[in-house]
């Protein structure tokens, strides 16, 4: 019996070893350039920052602590984020002088982005920094700063590794492109 996702699935975008393999130089990237702080924060942007973050965190051997925060956005529609951007729960530490290091799946308008790092600016950390699996950079339509990139993908709807299709399908351990026609049959 078919897989319920497969129908979904278009193509595997970025399949399971070239994730894992990312993510690895990735958190040694991170780990040599916080060697000298022993107060990193990751921020982990719910839900769908959720399984690179429990993978990226394996291979940061700095000391770090991790928090959660979630956002919703409302506007446009399921599969595209408006500016109109809130918190759904805040973190339960303070940023205050701490090193922080933001953990995002994807950036795609930079809405969200925006959002969250000027509200996380207000609170006065040390230093901000941002790092996200996934850049679809033709969408931007907010100026970000990216300090870490996985890849830099095409505008194309992806799901899995975390992104969601209406909510499921997260746990798929690669990145698939949405088959636009199953959704259009729905
Ligand atoms: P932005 O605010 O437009 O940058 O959108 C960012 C958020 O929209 C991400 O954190 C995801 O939750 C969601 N998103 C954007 N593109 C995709 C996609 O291709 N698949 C799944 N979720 C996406
Ligand atoms: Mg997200």
């Amino acid at each position: 019996m078919a897989l319920a996702y497969e129908k979904y699935l278009q193509e595997i975008l970025i399949d399971e070893s070239t994730l894992q393999k990312r993510v690895i130089e990735l958190g040694q990237q991170i780990s040599d350039d916080y060697a000298a702080f022993d107060d990193l924060l990751l921020i982990c942007v719910l839900k769908g920052g959720v399984m690179f973050l429990t993978d990226l965190m394996r291979h940061i051997d700095t000391p770090h602590e991790i928090d959660f925060l979630a956002i919703s956005s409302y506007g446009k529609g399921v599969r595209e984020s408006s500016g109109n951007v809130r918190i759904e729960m805040d973190l339960s530490v303070q940023v205050r002088d701490r090193h922080i290091l933001i953990v995002e799946d994807i950036i795609d308008s930079g809405n969200t982005l925006r959002f969250v790092m000027d509200m996380l600016e207000a609170r006065k950390p040390a230093s901000l920094k941002l790092c996200t699996l996934l850049d679809k950079a033709s969408r931007r339509t907010v100026p970000i700063p990216v300090d870490y990139t996985g890849f830099q993908i095409e505008d194309k709807f992806v799901f899995g590794y975390g992104l969601d299709l209406d909510d499921k399908f997260r746990n798929l351990p690669f990145i698939g492109v949405v088959s636009l026609d199953a959704l259009k049959h729905e």
